[in-house]
């Protein structure tokens, strides 16, 4: 039993290499659109009531794909699975399976899988910026042609044979393999928040700050399109500035002057469709009529 075990401490040790192993205690919830959370609910009662769907002769899905664009939640959402199961993730850098010489891919690939054979009952899975290894077959036979089919086949044939619980993560899933998009059970769109989702991720990262509904109303129509990533560094810019003021010499009594700073120094991805916030300058103005500033929820000055 003992061996089992330090089996196990060894491969999670020896899976840094290629992952970052993140654990259960050191979860973030994400706030999900409801039709994502009824999808990763609905995975975690198939995966926990086996036996039942063994009755009938069917497994739990084993794998899933999480595609959306960047700062959506992909790996925050597979941490969260991971935990709600008990379990650490095994989350892989897909990008440093890939090597530059013939056939090393490959290696790599099955020196993590020969590892996760060990660790399958014992981690989840995920395939992190999976487009780095799981896309479409090159044509041609140049050196790089061949390099990234040979490392497709690999990985056709260990995801097959992969018993644990997994999941890969894109934001380009129009690159992905349509062999490898077949792997996988469910393919969950993690999408861009909705005005629902936004209110509630703003409200989250603004606290120990109170901003009141309305107030949070107004930053809920100027960010429609941003992501909860970035939604996250606006309200920890804000919190920065009220917190920090004195020292920074700032002036922050005026919202429009508070975001409009933030707003000058963090911006969308570039291939994204830009927000009002940033692609619009009456919608900082807008912000005029906030109540403002917030006090703090904890008490402090
Ligand atoms: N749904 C969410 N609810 C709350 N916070 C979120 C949510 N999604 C992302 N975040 C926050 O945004 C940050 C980035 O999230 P994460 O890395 O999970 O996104 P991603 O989709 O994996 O991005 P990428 O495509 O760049 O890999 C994290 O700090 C996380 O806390
Ligand atoms: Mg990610």
């Amino acid at each position: 039993m003992s061996t089992d075990r330090d089996a196990v401490a060894r491969a999670l040790r020896d899976v840094a290499k290629f992952a970052e192993v993140l654990q259960p205690k050191d979860v973030d919830e994400p706030i999900l659109a409801p039709a994502v959370a009824h999808a990763v609910h609905e995975w975690l009662v198939e995966i926990n009531n086996a036996t039942e769907l063994a009755a009938v002769g069917i497994e739990p899905r084993r794998l899933a794909l999480l595609y959306g664009p960047p700062g959506t939640g992909k790996t925050t959402l597979a941490h969260h699975l991971a935990a709600r199961l008990g379990l650490p993730l095994v989350a892989v850098q897909s990008e440093r399976l890939v090597a530059k010489y013939l056939g090393e891919t490959g290696q790599n690939l099955g020196a993590l899988f020969d590892l996760l054979r060990v660790l399958e009952q014992h981690c989840v899975l995920l395939l992190d910026e999976f487009d780095a290894i799981g896309q479409k077959r090159m044509e041609g036979d140049s050196s790089a042609a061949q390099e990234r089919n040979q490392a497709l086949t690999v990985l056709l044939r260990r995801i097959e044979g992969f018993r644990g619980i997994g999941m890969a993560a894109t934001n380009a899933k129009s690159a992905l393999d349509s062999a490898m998009w077949r792997r996988f059970g469910l393919q969950i769109s993690v999408a861009l928040p909705g005005d629902v989702e936004r209110f509630a991720i703003l409200r989250k990262y603004a606290a120990p700050f109170d901003l009141h509904d309305e107030a949070v109303d107004m930053l809920v129509t100027v960010t429609c399109g941003c992501s909860p990533s970035l939604l996250r560094q606006l309200m920890e810019g804000m919190k920065r500035s009220l917190v920090l003021a004195h020292r920074l010499h700032v002036d922050i009594s005026s919202p429009v002057d508070v975001f409009g700073r933030i707003v000058a120094s963090i911006a969308p991805p570039p291939e994204m469709e830009q927000p009002p916030l940033w692609a619009d300058t009456r919608a900082l103005g807008t912000l005029t009529g906030m109540d403002w500033p917030p006090a703090r929820m904890d008490g402090a000055a």
